[in-house]
């Protein structure tokens, strides 16, 4: 399924609509380039889930929690040596959970995502629309 976003504020919508039809223990990655929108769009998954804390960027901290309807994981792997300090850091074993994942830059795990992983895909266009691409999701 594809849509479109011209605003931050239209990615965050169309977030809190992706987040509605989530269930617990999905892992989603979330792909594109540098400011695509990932971060933007798990915001709008995070207000969905009734949580009211910012989400911010957890590329220092790999792995930020929320507490929210149901548990958010919201990771990011750009600056993971590799996957032995994913499992060092025990946050493989958050993927078996009942939370929600969202995974950023998660093309470094990969060998731990599920076969069918879902993924939301953005791509920004020369009109700096973005391209919002859904896979394994249905709204
Ligand atoms: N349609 C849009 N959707 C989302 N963000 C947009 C859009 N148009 C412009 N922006 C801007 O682009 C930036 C997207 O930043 P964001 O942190 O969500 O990207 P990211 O994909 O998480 O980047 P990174 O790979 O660095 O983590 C924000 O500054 C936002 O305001
Ligand atoms: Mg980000």
């Amino acid at each position: 399924m594809e849509l479109l976003s011209h605003s931050f504020e239209e990615t965050l919508q169309w977030g809190k609509k992706v987040g509605k039809s989530l269930k617990p223990g999905d892992i989603i990655a979330l792909k594109g380039d540098l400011g695509a929108g990932k971060t933007s769009i798990t915001k709008g998954i995070a207000k969905s889930l009734g949580i009211e804390d910012e989400i911010t960027s957890p590329t220092y901290t790999i792995v930020s929690e929320y507490e929210g309807s149901i548990p958010l994981y919201h990771m990011d792997m750009y600056r993971i040596s590799g996957v032995e300090e994913f499992e060092m850091l025990g946050v493989d074993e958050l993927l078996f959970g009942k939370g929600i994942t969202l995974i950023e830059w998660s093309e470094r795990i990969l060998e731990y995502l599920p076969e069918d992983c879902k993924s939301i895909s953005i791509q920004i266009m020369e009109s700096g629309v973005r391209k919002i691409i859904l896979e394994g999701i249905s709204l």
